[in-house]
């Protein structure tokens, strides 16, 4: 089932989210909506606060990028319980990101290119890995959203000062995208 995704200016993408039990209700389908919902929106992550849930979820696909990145050839995990336990800055990228709750605004974002990250799979086998490239980018991304940021907390404040406009759209619902979203 495809979910209303929940756009800048929601409340629960501002909410600090929590780890979740094995008990959680319904988990798998949730977890199966928000594949579907991603690939619906053809976004490369999706975090269960952009689908009104403030719970320590994420859904990543990064086959789309198989072309150019053979390793990622049928990558499609989620990512239950994600925790970045270390970043390693030493060395850092500028590059372009968008998200599914601010359609319509890609900025350049400055980011690790090598975290620490614990999780656990869909099968709950339990995860701790140095992961790198653009997996760590992303990883970044979805799990900024289950500390209650977005991608334009990190923009510096005159790249914010110029989108200022189209944020203020995204508030008041001014704005069109290709799939279905929760305004207010
Ligand atoms: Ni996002």
């Amino acid at each position: 089932m495809i979910l209303p995704i929940y756009t800048y200016g929601q409340p629960v993408l501002r909410k600090v989210s929590e780890d979740i039990d094995k008990d959680y209700p319904e988990l798998n389908k949730l977890i199966d909506d928000m594949f579907e919902t991603m690939y619906n929106s053809q976004g490369v992550g999706l975090a269960a606060p952009q689908i009104g849930r403030a719970i320590r979820l994420v859904v990543i696909t990064l086959d789309c990028l198989s072309e150019d990145y053979p390793e990622y050839k049928d990558f499609n995990e989620a990512y239950i319980n994600p925790h970045i336990l270390e970043i390693d800055d030493t060395e850092t990228e500028l590059m372009d990101e968008g998200c599914l709750s601010l359609p319509g605004i890609s900025e350049p974002v400055r980011r690790a290119t090598r975290i620490k990250v614990k999780w656990f799979d869909r099968e709950w086998n339990e995860h701790e890995e140095w992961v790198t490239g653009f997996l760590a980018r992303v990883m970044q991304h979805e799990f900024d959203h289950l500390e209650g940021k977005v991608f334009t907390d990190r923009i510096s404040p005159l790249r914010k000062q110029l989108i200022r406009k189209k944020l203020s759209c995204l508030l008041s619902g001014k704005f069109t995208c290709g799939y279905k979203v929760k305004i207010k």
